[in-house]
């Protein structure tokens, strides 16, 4: 794919984007969460129609989806199930969780299944802490897991029943939401319970004991900066 074989409707989908930003390349990830909602990946086409579209090089748009790990660059399929085994989530039984998943879906880490209905991956923390042990499905969090609500999940999903995000909306699938990164204004970041009290308990201990952050530095507060230029007086050591 490149900008002249994209059709009339994405080119326009990628203008109403990049109409959003200031300096268009500032566009770059909305429009990789575009195709990537097209293509359930991110290819070299892709890659060569954004890069046309903002004035990038493809090693500039290359290099911005292979640095963020929520763009694919294998194909995903319907679902994408992420299961944290990172540090909290681990030591509270996330890599429990991601066998019990692995196991029931009879693939493993990076893996889509035959059927090409869901795709396993082991993710790194997701800043939800809080709820660890965490599993993502389609990028919307699963909180407080356990084997069994976890493998409860996939065969609900399997079936083509009806799931809720713990704290989201209800689950769609991995091309809509990332049709909603792209186009974030459709309302879903509303649904749900996003914070709980559970999650702002540091903050409200921290209220009762009148705690506060400390003020910013100003110019005047601020430690001149170290030089990393050596003393033309020192010798080189031996
Ligand atoms: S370690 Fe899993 S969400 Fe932080």
């Amino acid at each position: 794919m490149t900008a002249d074989v994209i059709s009339a409707e994405t080119a326009a989908e990628m203008d109403r984007i990049i109409a959003r930003y200031p300096n268009s390349r500032s566009a770059v990830m909305a429009l990789l969460h575009l195709m990537q909602s097209q293509q359930g990946e991110i290819t070299i086409g892709a890659i060569g129609a954004i890069a046309e579209r903002l004035n990038l090089t493809t090693a500039e748009v290359s290099a911005v989806s292979t640095f963020y790990t929520m763009y694919k660059r294998r194909r995903v399929g319907e679902h994408h199930i992420g299961v944290c085994t990172n540090t909290l989530c681990a030591v509270l039984g996330g890599d429990a969780v991601y066998q019990a998943v692995s196991d029931r879906l009879g693939i493993g880490h990076n893996e889509t299944s035959a059927d090409g209905r869901f795709h396993l991956e082991r993710i790194e923390c997701q800043a939800a802490c809080t709820h660890a042990p965490v599993m993502t499905v389609d990028w919307e969090f699963m909180d407080d897991q356990t084997p069994s609500s976890a493998v409860d999940v996939i065969d609900k999903l399997a079936a083509g029943e009806p799931v809720a995000s713990t704290r989201g909306p209800m689950i769609r699938d991995f091309a809509a939401t990332e049709r909603t990164l792209a186009f974030p204004d459709d309302g879903l970041a509303a649904e749900g319970t996003p914070v709980d009290a559970l999650m702002l308990a540091g903050l409200t201990v921290a209220r009762v004991r009148g705690m506060a952050a400390p003020p910013a530095p100003t110019e005047s507060t601020q430690q001149p900066q170290e030089s990393h230029q050596a003393d033309e007086s020192e010798e080189p050591s031996a």
